[in-house]
């Protein structure tokens, strides 16, 4: 399953399979271009959708085969002042942060290309599957602006100073095979099957603890904000929180008694 091509105009749409979260960019005539009302919408769905106690796994993926996001409304961004783009960046940022700090792990559905604000989108997400045909990019410099969705950040982060560096100042998209050999993206799956291979994923996690995976999500992105021992500190009280879980003595019976867990 691709994405759907509903006819609907709401400019995120938000869809559940089993207890997985679908939220779909859907602004395709623009190639999902991020404008303050698809931000505003994407937070607003983020919001309903972390707070679904169904749900333990979201994906956010765009509509139509071409693209995933191609980045921040540069129509929009055109008739902006220092001031108001600083509004916009800082509204971007928070609902980017809202994807990262979202309590259930999310994955990105990469379809095409995820350029600046996208491919910012998709490094917030905690899994990056991409398609044969996506592209990322951080395009910025080539429009005398910065990444300003978290990219600069998050791409160092991620992939270490050298390549962020490297694509960010040059602005060079990468393909889906380059992004796989840099870490940028776990998987690569022929082009149209980008969601049904989150979807896959997003399966596999749902059969496990989902308050040990939110844990382990949090023990991962906040120790990654501070020192190492600060890290390791933050894992085991988080390792031995989970002694206090009845996910925990599922998990232990069932192994004893030779059955799979029942979360
Ligand atoms: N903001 C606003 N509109 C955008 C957009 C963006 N970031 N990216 C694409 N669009 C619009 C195009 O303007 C075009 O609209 P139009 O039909 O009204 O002219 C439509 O989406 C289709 O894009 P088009 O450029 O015709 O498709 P293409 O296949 O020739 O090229 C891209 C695809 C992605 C290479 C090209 O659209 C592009 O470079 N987009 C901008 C990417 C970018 O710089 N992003 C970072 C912004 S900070």
């Amino acid at each position: 399953m691709e994405n759907r091509e509903t006819g609907d105009m709401s400019p995120v749409l938000f869809g559940i399979e089993g207890n997985v979260g679908v939220i779909t960019v859907n602004r395709p005539r623009q190639l999902n271009a991020l404008n303050r009302e698809v931000l505003e919408n994407l937070r607003a769905v983020l919001e309903e959708a972390s707070s679904n106690d169904v749900l333990r796994v979201l994906i956010i993926t765009g509509a139509g085969s071409k693209a995933f996001v191609a980045g921040a409304d540069i129509v929009e961004m055109a008739g902006m002042d220092a001031g108001e783009a600083k509004a916009f960046a800082e509204f971007g940022q928070s609902v980017f942060d809202a994807v990262e700090n979202c309590p259930k792990p999310v994955i990105a559905a990469v379809n095409g290309y995820a350029l600046g604000g996208g491919c910012e989108l998709a490094l917030a997400c905690d899994i990056r599957i991409a398609a044969e045909n996506a592209r990322f990019g951080q395009p910025e410099v080539g429009l005398g602006i910065i990444p300003g969705f978290g990219g600069t950040q998050r791409l160092a982060r991620l992939l270490g100073k050298a390549a962020a560096m490297d694509m960010i100042l040059t602005g060079r998209a990468v393909g889906a095979e380059e992004a796989l050999r840099m870490g940028l993206v776990s998987k690569v799956v022929p082009e149209g099957q980008a969601l049904s291979e989150a979807l896959a994923v997003a399966s596999e996690i749902s059969k496990k603890s989902p308050y040990a995976v939110g844990q382990a999500k949090k023990a991962i992105s906040e120790g990654l904000l501070g020192a190492l021992k600060d890290g390791l500190r933050l894992e085991r009280e988080l390792f031995a929180g989970c002694f206090s879980h009845p996910d925990r003595e599922e998990g232990m019976r069932a192994f004893l008694e030779k059955r799979k867990a029942e979360f």
